[in-house]
């Protein structure tokens, strides 16, 4: 092995995309063995600084060693040194879970014992299935398995508990630490304050600039101040209502079930991902299905939208048969994919223009909606970037505008918040609660907790079937916990030991 003391060294690094500053004046050593988190708004330069300190981006100014090592020179030798786990599924979708892990083995030279990985990442049962079929969650876990092989010397984790459901969650820093050895340093990057507050040292990121490092606790010293400081760090939540509820207009109505969903059933061969899944959403309701990964939330938004054919079962929105009349039930219809849907290689402007055309607005209208999309969301300086390239909660603003675009009574929103910074957050909120006082009905799935408490109704699901159904409060309640993160757990954990 190499001797260093540092893994990381950076001085003076500035890294342009064409004139466009994006990291600025980095100057940073991170010892081997530590564990940091890396925060930061939405584009703030997480992402852009992970890829340039292993070498996949080498245009930059200044000096970089990654575990001794010029990446400008030495990138082949630093990435077989690193586990390094991108944004977004870095895997091959066409290769199943073993495949994959045999893959990378090979590519990392080392010994092919996933015993463990795959104990934790329960992903055991679905070794065999192409990773493409696997739920957003689920593929999560198969990257963090992946970048955890052949006991790198540095593990660069970007965002891994995207999508990964509270329990995992907890698992997952432990995992972490069980896989590694006492001298390999591990950069974290994560939208959960949360998390970035168990690990000792922290780095936060604010437009391409290092605006704290140092230990987590000299923030501050328990959770909350921690977090009041950081998003005032962030430059604070903007408290504006939302105008996008402002100029909305739905449609009169008179269904007392707005959304229906009757036994709805899933099989993929011999494998039920939905179960005979029930449930009723009225006008102006909020309802949330939450579970674990795998749990069939998504295969039940694609039934709902009429994406993929129930087994068995209906859904009806506005009283309309989605699977009959599938183009009359989207007009009345916004849907927020889970994964990134829309055109990556057109930008974003491309795209909103696209879809107020395919739903018919007049001129003057899309011209409308689209101004105040770009403005609410902040998208105007992304305005011609191929969306491809938008760091991550700008696909995910981009993706919630597009859904709005033709003013839809009813919202499927499949983890819309995933990837998006914690300002963010409370803003897409702001826009889901104000829409529901107008009498947009919403369904809605998320893995943080301290969302699942806005939601009117909540169903919670568990190996594809609804275990309870009830108000946050009542939930709380039933489950004998101090609130909804422990409630989840509390009722999956009884669900499984059953
Ligand atoms: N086309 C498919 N073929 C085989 N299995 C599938 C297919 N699509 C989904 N599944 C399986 O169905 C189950 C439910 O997946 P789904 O995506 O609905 O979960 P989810 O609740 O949305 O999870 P997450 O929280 O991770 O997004 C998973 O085990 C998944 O692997
Ligand atoms: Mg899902």
């Amino acid at each position: 092995m190499t001797q260093y003391l540092n893994s990381i060294e950076v001085q003076n690094m500035t890294k342009k995309f064409d004139s466009k500053v994006v990291l600025n004046d980095i100057n940073l050593e991170i010892k081997k063995g530590s564990i940091i988190s890396l925060i930061g708004a939405d584009g703030s330069g997480k992402t852009t600084l992970i890829r340039t300190l292993i070498g996949l981006l080498c245009n930059f100014e200044g000096k970089i060693l990654t575990l001794n090592l010029d990446p400008k020179k030495d990138k082949n030798k630093i990435v077989q040194k690193t586990g390094y786990m991108p944004q977004r599924f870095g895997l091959y979708e066409d290769l199943t879970v073993i495949e994959n892990l045999n893959l990378y083995c090979e590519l990392k030279e080392a010994s092919k014992n996933f015993d463990t990985l795959l104990d934790f990442t329960t992903l055991k049962p679905f070794k065999d299935r192409l990773a493409g079929n696997l739920s957003g969650g689920m593929k999560q876990k198969l990257g963090l398995a992946c970048a955890l092989l052949g006991n790198p010397e540095l593990l660069i984790l970007d965002e891994p508990s995207n999508g990964v459901d509270p329990l995992s969650r907890i698992e997952l820093l432990e995992l972490v630490k069980k896989m590694i050895n006492k001298d390999t340093s591990v950069i974290w990057s994560s939208s959960y304050l949360d998390e970035a507050y168990n690990f000792d040292y922290s780095i936060l990121l604010d437009k391409g600039k290092i605006i704290f490092k140092g230990d987590t606790k000299t923030i501050g010293n328990d959770y909350e101040t921690f977090e009041t400081k950081v998003i005032e760090l962030m430059g604070g939540y903007r408290q504006k209502e939302s105008l996008i509820a402002k100029n909305y207009h739905i449609i009169d109505h008179n269904q007392e079930c707005v959304v229906l969903a009757d036994k709805l059933s899933k099989k993929f061969g011999d494998f039920e991902a939905v179960k005979n899944n029930s449930f009723c959403i009225k006008k102006g309701e909020i309802f949330g299905l939450l579970g674990p990964n795998g749990a069939g939330k998504s295969t039940t938004f694609k039934m709902m939208c009429a994406l993929i054919k129930p087994s068995f079962g209906k859904g009806y929105i506005l009283g309309i048969d989605v699977e009959k009349k599938s183009t009359l039930a989207r007009k009345n219809l916004g849907y927020m994919a889970q994964k990134f849907s829309l055109y990556s290689k057109l930008s974003t402007l491309d795209n909103l223009e696209f879809f107020a055309g395919v739903y018919g607005l007049s001129s003057a209208d899309k011209r409308k909606r689209i101004k105040e999309i770009l403005e609410i969301f902040d998208l105007e300086q992304y305005k011609n970037t191929i969306t491809s390239l938008l760091p991550l909660g700008f696909k995910q603003r981009l993706s919630l505008g597009c859904a709005l675009i033709h003013q839809p009574s009813v919202l499927f929103l499949d983890e819309p918040t995933s990837g998006v910074d914690v300002i963010q957050r409370r803003e897409f909120w702001n826009h889901i609660k104000s829409l529901s006082k107008i009498g947009v009905s919403v369904l809605v799935t998320t893995h943080f907790m301290d969302e699942a408490r806005f939601c009117d109704n909540i169903s919670l699901f568990y190996n594809g079937e609804i275990i309870a159904l009830d108000k946050p409060d009542e939930l709380i309640k039933k489950a004998n916990a101090k609130n909804m993160q422990e409630a989840f757990i509390n009722l999956i954990k009884k669900a499984k030991n059953r």
